[in-house]
């Protein structure tokens, strides 16, 4: 293992100062200050459940024959979520796991000592990955291309450290239309919830004004890392600028993200743990059956109106 850098869970005022114009700071701060319970807060696990979401995520964006590929690489890993679970799935043999923020790359790699998995991990930036020219077979990320300042830089960078014939594997990005309703439903969910659990009789549910203030906070500088939002085709136009080939973007998540968004917002505004297992099942069954609807929606609305962007593409030969 090699975090060469030492994590920031707790910023300095300066520090959070200077974020504000400097979206990679940003990602280094708030990502290092949510490492710790970033696994709770996401329902990040790595048994079955999430397996298959990563693995399902995986077969929606490529095509895949079932063999793994040899070495991947995670850009922007998180505590691992994505890599590890598609290792897991079979999807890779071999694994590395790279972020600019040392506290997730740490959480990364001690997640992948539990699991038993070979991982090794770099703190790294996706405009300048810290491996050699064809270095990997396949080059995953979740939820972080919307996070990079010069997005084509990156794939430029993938396209290098990919083998001729290796495959990139981008999900969980936001649509710029889906971004947009998510967005709403999610500030009218908080509003509503912190508005209302105000009344005597449901204060119960109300979480500590410091904690709630805490999370506008950090919602705040969540606008600062949240750089981009994608139209599916601007994407793949942009990873073929950059020299991919077989390049191909497709969309999921519909009604599923207009239910999920706003269940989401609205655990987080009341008190961890109040809601129970039973309000856990409800929201993960019907998120599930909606993805179902979406996924028949998905052959008349067309792509750009779904939520989640999904992109892929392989190196020439
Ligand atoms: C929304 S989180 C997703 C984490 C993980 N992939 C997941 O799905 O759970 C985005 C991650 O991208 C990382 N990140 C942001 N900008 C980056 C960059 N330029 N290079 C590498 N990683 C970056 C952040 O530090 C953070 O860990």
């Amino acid at each position: 293992m090699s975090t060469d850098q030492v994590p920031t869970p707790h910023a300095t005022a300066e520090q959070v100062e200077a974020a504000w114009k400097d979206p990679k700071l940003a990602n280094v701060l708030y990502h290092d200050w949510e490492a710790g319970t970033y696994d709770e807060k996401w329902s990040i696990s790595y048994d079955e459940r999430c397996i298959d979401y990563a693995a399902g995520r995986f077969r929606i964006a490529a095509p895949w024959d079932g063999r793994p590929y040899e070495h991947a690489v995670e850009l922007g890993c998180g505590t691992g979520f994505f890599l590890l679970n598609l290792m897991q799935a079979g999807v890779a043999t071999r694994g590395s796991v790279t972020d600019l923020s040392p506290g997730m790359v740490a959480a990364a790699l001690r997640n992948a000592e539990h699991l038993g998995l070979p991982v090794d991990g770099k703190v790294s930036d996706a405009e300048t990955i810290a491996y050699p020219d064809e270095s990997f077979d396949l080059v995953v990320g979740h939820a972080v291309l919307h996070h990079i300042p010069d997005v084509e830089q990156a794939f430029r960078e993938v396209l290098r450290v990919l083998r001729p014939g290796g495959r990139f594997v981008f999900a969980g990005e936001p649509t710029t239309i889906g971004d947009r309703y998510a967005r709403t439903l999610s500030q009218l969910t908080w509003k509503a919830a912190t508005t209302i659990t105000k009344l005597p009789p449901l204060q119960g549910w109300r979480r500590p004004q410091a904690e709630l203030d805490e999370s506008s906070r950090a919602a705040a500088l969540e606008s600062v890392v949240d750089i981009h939002t994608f139209d599916p085709a601007d994407l793949e136009a942009m990873a073929t600028r950059a020299g991919a080939r077989e390049v191909r973007a497709s969309t999921e998540e519909l009604t599923a993200a207009m239910l999920g968004w706003p269940v989401r917002t609205f655990e987080a505004a009341v008190p961890p743990g109040r809601l129970g297992w039973n309000w856990a099942m409800f929201a993960y069954h019907s998120w599930q059956r909606l993805s179902a609807l979406d996924a028949v929606l998905g052959r008349v609305v067309p792509r750009r109106f779904f939520y989640n962007a999904l992109i892929t593409g392989v190196k020439p030969r």
